[in-house]
Order: C-alpha cells, then structure tokens, then sequence
C-alpha cells in the first residue's frame, strides 16, 4: 500500500530523528541500569531497565511507521553525547531531559500526518507514554 501523505519528506526525516534519538535513551538507560548502586538502585535498576526496552518499543514503532513510507530508517543513535555518572541524581536529570526532548519531537510530528488516522494514533500513543515519562522523572526528582 503507497501512503499519501503531503509532508511526506518533513515527516520522514522527523521520524528518523525520533528513532534516532529512541536508540540514544536506549543506549542511556541500558547504562544506567547497569551503573546505579547503593539504596537507589532497588528502585531505579527496574525503572531504568524499563525504560530501555520502553526506548526499543517506541524505536520498533517509529521503524515501522518509516517502512511504511518506503523511507530508509536510520540505524544509528542520534550522537548527542550520554553523559556517564554513578551519581543517580544526574542519572534523573538526564533521564528527564531526554524524555523532555522525547516529547518534543512527536510533538512537533503529530500536525505533519494529519490526513493520516494511523499514523496520528501511534505517534500520538507514543507522546503520551513520553509526557508520562516526564511526569515519572520529575516525580523521581522530588519536582
Ligand atoms: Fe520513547
């Protein structure tokens, strides 16, 4: 099936840079799953690790919304650096500039698949599972 979409070019470069950066969290979680210790981490190892394979689901959809379009999806994380710490208060507040940035991007894709239900209907799932991340990190943070 040949999907029609106006913005077709706008929106497939927007998804690549959603599943770029879905592979980048991935990346940041697995990492942080693996370094969190101490009283935090039997909270936050879970939460982390949850989150990483949440980043594979969203990457997953993403993909498939760009095979959709017979676009080629990007297979690298998006090279904004992972900043690398033990200390489970930064781990937090680059979990929520993440999710932040997450959010961001579906938000500013939604208009440009308008005419498209089923494209609307799984970014738009994919935002919301976002904005409830952010809440979830702010929570963590005492915020
Ligand atoms: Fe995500």
């Amino acid at each position: 099936m040949m999907i029609q979409i106006k913005e077709k070019k706008k929106l497939a470069a927007g998804l690549n840079k959603a599943l770029a950066w879905e592979l980048r969290a991935y990346a940041m979680y697995a990492q942080y799953a693996a370094y969190i210790k101490g009283l935090e981490s039997l909270t936050l190892k879970p939460h982390f690790a949850q989150e990483a394979s949440e980043s594979i689901g969203h990457a997953g959809k993403v993909r498939e919304l760009l095979a959709l379009l017979e676009v080629e999806a990007v297979t690298v994380r998006d090279e904004s650096p992972i900043v690398h710490t033990e200390d489970y208060h930064v781990m937090l507040t680059e979990s929520l500039k993440t999710e932040e940035t997450a959010a961001r991007t579906y938000q500013k894709l939604l208009p440009l698949c308008k005419e498209h239900p089923s494209f609307t209907h799984a970014l738009m799932h994919i935002y919301m599972a976002e904005l409830n991340a952010v809440e979830e990190a702010k929570a963590l943070l005492g915020r």
